[in-house]
């Protein structure tokens, strides 16, 4: 059987096995998909055993989005834009890598209908998450694009690092006062630690959306600023994990499952 895993530290409460089962049924495929612990300094030593072992396929998660991309020996585009991988492809020569976590986005924002081009979009941090989603957010030619921090110089790195495909405006939060957006993401960690990030008063504007790459309890925070800001939609980043893992699927088995009724599955 067509084997394919998630590989992560920790992993053992990874959502992709029961997504790409549940694809897997879905499209009448035969495949087995697990959860795989896998240490940094397992990392290299690991996906040489997989490769050998036969696997045709791998999600990674953290820690490991950044450094498997060495370990590749082919790299898409959008992955290296994005300075990560997400999904490893089995090839003859060793793993090529891909990173689906854009397209997954951007396919969940159609689904929502949170329109992108000709609005005002803030991405609220600038680590790994907000890089995974800039080349997509640049190609749907916002009105303007502003990624803000607690400090300026990641801002200004991925303003230089994306420069080819657009103009992003570095800031930090506090220098966001007075501003008005229609689309705010937050992509910064702060809600895996019950936080908010501290942000300077009203910065939605009338009719605004929220949208948050994160899910479960790190979303509560970030949800209730929403609320409090007069959100006319905000989501949580759950649509975004089954779309970006439906982008895997379908790279893997050339069929494009169904995210819907595996969403609502999530949400039962
Ligand atoms: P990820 O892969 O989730 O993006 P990361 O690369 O470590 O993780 O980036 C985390 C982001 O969340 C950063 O933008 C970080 O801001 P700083 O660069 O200023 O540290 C942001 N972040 C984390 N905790 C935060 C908090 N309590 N308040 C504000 N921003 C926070």
């Amino acid at each position: 059987m067509d084997r394919y895993a998630v590989i992560g530290h920790p992993v053992a409460h990874s959502k992709s096995p029961r997504i790409h089962a549940a694809f897997a049924q879905q499209t009448a495929q035969t495949l087995h998909y697990e959860a795989i612990a896998v240490t940094p300094a397992e990392l290299a030593a690991t996906l040489q055993n997989l490769h050998q072992q036969g696997y045709r396929g791998l999600n990674v998660t953290l820690p490991h989005k950044v450094a498997v991309m060495a370990l590749c020996t082919a790299v898409t585009d959008r992955a290296r834009q994005a300075g990560a991988v997400n999904t490893l492809i089995r090839a003859d020569d060793g793993w090529h890598g891909d990173n689906t976590d854009g397209e997954g986005f951007m396919r969940d924002l159609v689904r929502l209908g949170f329109a992108v081009t000709g609005r005002r979009v803030l991405v609220l941090g600038a680590g790994g998450a907000a890089r995974g989603i800039l080349e997509p957010l640049l190609r749907a030619q916002p009105a303007e694009l502003v990624v803000s921090n607690r400090t300026p110089w990641k801002p200004e790195a991925l303003a230089e690092a994306f420069k080819n495909l657009g103009r992003i405006r570095p800031c930090t939060h506090l220098a966001l006062k007075g501003d008005r957006y229609d689309l705010i993401i937050n992509a910064t960690s702060a809600g895996h630690d019950g936080r908010m990030v501290r942000l300077p008063g009203q910065l939605l504007a009338a009719g605004g959306d929220c949208y948050d790459l994160s899910y479960g309890e790190a979303f509560a925070p970030f949800a209730a600023w929403a609320r409090a800001q007069n959100a006319a939609r905000i989501a949580d980043g759950l649509g975004m994990l089954v779309e970006q893992a439906a982008a895997a699927f379908e790279r893997w088995r050339g069929v494009r499952p169904d995210t819907a009724p595996v969403i609502a599955l999530l949400r039962a």
